[in-house]
């Protein structure tokens, strides 16, 4: 197969949802219809079980585990598929964040009963600003739940995207009786099993008598109504309209069942993207050219204290990647080998010679790489979109034994690499601030610098609203924010100017103060 056809049959994706929407579940069945599993059950996913929400040790163990299972590809027909995972615990949230820099489109999955909540919300703010297509599955239509509409228009002023059903439901919960699949024109009957496929009735029209036959007059007429009503609000559904990120495809099912998985599924291997084009720094580098490249954007640390190895995750942009090929770290400038790079197949983790644009290679480590680093065959690009978002938890992090400074200050480096948390120095004490989205991350820094570098640290605790970039054309507004603010400047790791607000109301004012600075919530600006 040639490059060009390597490319054109991947489709790499996220699915993403607020916790308990049915994420898991809807993974599982699309590894049963792909053929990567055999039997319900057998994903052990990120998921991150409920009882271990305040016990963090629990959740590392769970999310080594999960190593494997951080990519999961397979093939459906005559696509490769692979499903990056992203972690269900909310203050895992910039992994996601990162995570969604290296899929090419969506699955958003939303509880009937429960609308768009609060995470889903935010990860599509994160899709919106890349222009991430997305598609929409409606889950749970076994339970009862909200009517299709209000949910259709939730999704839309709730997501900021416009929304275009593909399928619709005859009843839901208790009544619920199947699928119309507006897109095939077919109708599919629910049986609530969790292993069975529904039964399809393939109809000429809306006017067929099968409708009525298969689900009674009363829930027909509903449904033409529901259908003509459909019709005439959204307008017909357009591809490119999808694939620009401005309309989100709707399908409603329930996972659980297996019920509306496959027509999702058929869908999207036929409208998502395959890889596309990558802006770095220098030019946008397009799949199809010869040179490989690709980036780090993500990096899984081994949580055994004896080997002190990650693995790098690295998306492939552009050319064919071979094992033992040679490759340029831009940042070092160094040729790098990689003699037992992984693939992902089927859950399994097995070293692999060769991979394409689209697919992702775990790349054995022992801290070389840092997120956001790129390999290319030995042009120098810089791949752009893995910005770090404003931290809103703070601490000061003190050395509490004098004799491992040293080794304090290599575990803060290399677990910053990683991407744990973000590291600030405040420029009027001088002290280390760290910043983090969750405060499970605390506990892992402290217990992760204890064991893998010997170095012991404890937390002082700051108040502070947000931290956030500022630049401004103006050197001298720049220069008397700064004399204002001094007690509240620190540096990044980079050595830019941030502003720690320790509220809410002094960022609008300052914001209003001084209207020649913006201020940048997320790094890359
Ligand atoms: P998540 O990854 O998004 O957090 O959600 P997950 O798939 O684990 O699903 C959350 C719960 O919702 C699970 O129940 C799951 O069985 C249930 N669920 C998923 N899809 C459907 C559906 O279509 N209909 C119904 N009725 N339930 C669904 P649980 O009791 O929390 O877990 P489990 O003990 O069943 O694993």
């Amino acid at each position: 197969m040639s490059l060009t056809e390597e490319i054109a049959r991947r489709r790499t994706f996220a699915i993403i949802s607020h916790p308990d929407a049915g994420k898991t579940t809807l993974t599982e069945k699309l590894l049963l219809f792909g053929g990567a599993i055999h039997i319900a059950g057998a994903v052990k996913s990120n998921k991150i079980k409920k009882t271990a929400t305040s016990d963090w040790m629990e959740i590392e163990k769970q999310r080594g585990i999960s190593v494997a299972t951080s990519v999961m590809g397979f093939n459906y027909g005559d696509y490769k598929i692979n499903i990056l995972d992203t972690p269900g615990h909310q203050d895992f949230a910039e992994d996601t964040y990162r995570t969604l820099t290296a899929v090419d489109s969506v699955i958003i999955v939303v509880d009937v009963a429960k609308g768009v909540e609060q995470q889903t919300r935010k990860l599509m703010e994160v899709c919106r600003m890349r222009n991430t297509p997305v598609i929409i599955f409606v889950n749970k239509l076994d339970r009862e739940g909200r009517d299709p509409f209000e949910i259709l228009d939730e999704l839309e002023s709730e997501l900021k995207i416009k929304v275009r059903p593909l399928s619709w439901p005859i009843n839901i919960g208790a009544k619920f009786k199947g699928v119309y699949n507006i897109y095939e024109h077919s109708l599919d009957l629910f049986t609530p099993n969790k292993q069975k496929v529904s039964e399809r009735v393939e109809i000429s029209s809306l006017d067929d008598p099968r409708i009525d036959e298969s689900v009674g007059e009363t829930d027909a007429a509903k449904l033409r109504e529901d259908l003509e009503l459909i019709e005439g609000v959204y307008p017909e559904f357009d591809e490119q309209a999808y694939l620009a990120g401005e309309v989100a495809p709707v399908f409603f099912g329930s996972a659980l069942n297996t019920f509306g998985v496959k027509e999702l599924l058929d869908c999207f291997v036929r409208i998502a993207p395959s890889p596309r084009p990558v802006t770095t720094e220098e030019r946008v580098v397009n799949p199809d050219e010869e040179g490989f490249s690709g980036f780090v954007f993500k990096i899984h640390a081994n949580m055994d204290p004896n080997h002190r190895s990650c693995i790098a995750f690295v998306k492939i942009c552009s050319g064919k990647f071979e094992r033992n090929a040679g490759y340029k770290h831009v940042r070092s400038g160094k040729v790098m080998k990689f003699a037992a790079p992984t693939a992902f197949m089927a859950q399994k983790k097995s070293i692999v010679d060769e991979a394409y644009p689209g697919d992702i290679v775990g790349i054995p480590d022992t801290g070389n790489f840092k997120i956001g680093d790129t390999l290319t065959s030995g042009e120098l690009l810089h791949f752009k979109g893995l910005p770090s978002f404003s931290p809103e938890m703070f601490k000061y992090i003190e050395n509490t034994d004098p004799m491992k400074s040293k080794q304090l200050e290599k575990g803060i480096q290399q677990l910053m690499d990683e991407g744990v948390a973000q590291l600030f120095i405040n420029q009027f004490n001088g002290r280390k601030l760290i910043g983090t989205v969750g405060q499970l991350q605390f506990e892992v820094i402290q217990y992760r610098l204890l064991h893998e570098y010997g170095a012991q640290c404890r937390w002082e605790p700051i108040s502070l609203y947000k931290a956030c970039w500022i630049e401004s054309d103006d050197a001298e507004a720049l220069a008397a924010f700064k004399k204002r603010k001094h007690q509240f400047m620190a540096v990044d790791r980079e050595g830019r100017d941030v502003f720690l607000a320790d509220s809410g109301y002094v960022l609008t004012m300052a914001q209003q103060d001084f209207p020649k600075i913006r201020f940048h919530f997320s790094s890359e600006f």
